[in-house]
Order: C-alpha cells, then sequence, then structure tokens
C-alpha cells in the first residue's frame, strides 16, 4: 500500500496583500512523481519556495514526517530530505564534474562525517553511481563550464539525489533542452521516482505528457484541478485558462528569457 509523504492544509501566501498562493489541500505520495503546471504567476514556484522553507507562508500546514515544513528553515528542511533544484542551473564551472559532485556530497554533514572514517573510494563510488544515473560517466573529468545546458541541469540533478532526499523539487527541468534532452530528462525523472517522491513544475506540455503522470494544475495561486494527464487537458476550465492560451508549447517555451545557455542557442 502507498504512503503518504507530503500532506498540505489550507496554505496561504501573500505579497503585499496579494494572494499568490492560496492551496486548500495537496498530498503527495511515496514515489510518487507530480507534475504541477499552470500559467504564468499561477504561484508554482512560490509552492516549492515554502516547501523548501525560503517564503514563509501567513497560513497553513505542510506535514512531513511528522513535522511541519513550515515551522523549520532550509537547513532543517534539507536535513529532513528535502532537495531542490532551482529553474537555472548553478554549478561550478571551473570544477570538473566529479568535484562537483563531491562538493555536493561534502555538503551532507552525515555522509561527510562518516566518510572521514571510511575508505575515500566509497565516495567516489556513490559519485560514480550518481553520474552514471544522470549520464554524466563519461565526462566525470570535464570542467562543468563545457557541458551543455541540459548536461548542466542533470549535473545538478545528480548534486541533488546524493543527499539522497525523500522528495525531489524539480522547478521547469526541460526549459531551454532539445527534444532529445528533453526525453533523455523525462526518462530520468521516472528511474529517480522509482526511490524518491518528485514534485516537478513544467510548461512544455509534450514533455508532461511524456512523464504521463497525475497533473496538479495551479491557476492564481489555487488548485483548478487534478488528475491524470489525459482528463485534464480535456478539462474545459483548463483549456480556457491554460493550454487554449497557447501555453506549453515548445515554441513559447523557447521564447522564454530562462534560456541563458540554452541548448538552442
Ligand atoms: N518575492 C515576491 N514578492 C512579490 N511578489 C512575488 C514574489 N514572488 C512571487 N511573486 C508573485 O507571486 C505570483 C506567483 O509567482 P510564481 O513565481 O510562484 O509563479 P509561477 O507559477 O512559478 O510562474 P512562472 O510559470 O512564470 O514561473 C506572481 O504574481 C509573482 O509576481
Ligand atoms: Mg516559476
Amino acid at each position: 500500500m502507498s504512503k503518504r509523504i507530503l500532506q498540505v492544509e489550507d496554505l496561504m501566501v501573500s505579497f503585499d496583500g496579494f494572494k499568490a498562493l492560496d492551496i486548500a489541500y495537496f498530498e503527495l505520495e511515496e514515489k510518487e512523481l507530480r507534475v504541477v503546471i499552470g500559467p504564468n504567476g499561477a504561484g508554482k514556484t512560490t509552492f516549492m519556495d515554502v516547501l523548501c522553507g525560503k517564503t514563509k507562508p501567513h497560513t497553513g500546514t505542510a506535514m512531513m514526517d511528522g513535522k511541519d515544513l513550515v515551522r523549520l528553515n532550509e537547513q532543517q528542511i534539507v536535513e529532513l530530505g528535502v532537495g531542490r533544484k532551482f529553474q537555472t542551473p548553478s554549478v561550478f564551472g571551473s570544477l570538473s564534474v566529479f568535484d562537483n559532485l563531491l562538493l555536493a556530497l561534502k555538503t551532507d554533514r552525515k555522509v561527510w562525517r562518516s566518510l572521514f572514517y571510511r575508505l575515500p573510494a566509497e565516495g567516489r563510488a556513490r559519485i560514480e553511481d550518481v553520474a552514471e544515473t544522470v549520464g554524466l560517466k563519461d565526462c566525470l573529468g570535464m570542467d562543468a563550464a563545457f557541458l551543455s545546458h541540459g548536461q548542466k541541469q542533470w549535473l545538478e540533478i545528480g548534486m541533488l539525489i546524493l543527499q539522497d532526499p525523500k522528495l525531489l523539487l524539480i522547478d521547469e527541468p526541460a526549459a531551454g533542452m532539445s527534444d532529445e534532452e528533453t526525453a533523455k530528462t523525462g526518462r530520468l525523472l521516472t528511474d529517480l521516482a522509482e526511490k524518491h517522491s518528485i514534485i516537478v513544475i513544467e510548461h512544455d506540455m509534450e514533455f508532461v505528457k511524456q512523464l504521463a503522470r497525475t497533473v496538479t494544475v495551479l491557476c492564481e495561486g489555487k488548485i483548478l484541478t487534478e488528475g491524470p494527464i489525459e482528463k485534464v487537458q480535456e478539462d474545459p476550465q483548463v483549456i480556457e485558462r491554460y493550454l487554449g492560451r497557447s501555453h506549453g508549447t515548445r515554441a513559447e517555451k523557447a521564447a522564454k528569457p530562462v534560456m541563458a545557455g540554452g541548448a538552442h542557442a
């Protein structure tokens, strides 16, 4: 039987009186891969900001493992097992892929303490394992600056999963990726969902269809609807307020300003 990992109730964020987020109820099962879609400004990123402790809501709870994320700081939330990937990749360009991963491993204090007493070979094996998962095993010696935009995104996902989070929050992983990279990212997320619970925000409907999972539609801060992608994309409200407004096409995505360093360039 599947177990719930996250339960959100009455979560409200307001910026100077403007309700950016107003979620009555949201839950996520263990090892579920949930996709959150919705128009620009719907509150998707704000939702992730609350779950990782970056933004504090005015009201509400977000329970994980008997703890309320709303009451914890960012470091405590990381230690509880929540990993967040932001929209733009932030890897160290002048360091090798291996060293980027090593740094990520070292920021996990638990692992760092235990590595101190064990053979370094154990850390190396874990890094190689994760590099293989994210498709960068052949690039370990390369400076991260020379990676493609897609590879940088995968490296950052690798840096996250080295810390073995129970819940991964991933904001628009396919933005700026080529079709081939997008497909590869879809396979990566599907693989990762065998071990982790994942919430992924995405605009690219082709990518969302490829993931073929439960979709939550956010609109003006509220959950408009939730369900299997096939149902959601036929929902008249979703069509009127999101899909019908030409959101989610690759052409539109390519026009978005988050493309710095993108593979389309
Ligand atoms: N720190 C902030 N201060 C004031 N307003 C904010 C802040 N962060 C977000 N907002 C506003 O809250 C609303 C929700 O923003 P959010 O970034 O969560 O949307 P989004 O769904 O992620 O959009 P996009 O698809 O463009 O990434 C927007 O109207 C935005 O302008
Ligand atoms: Mg956003």
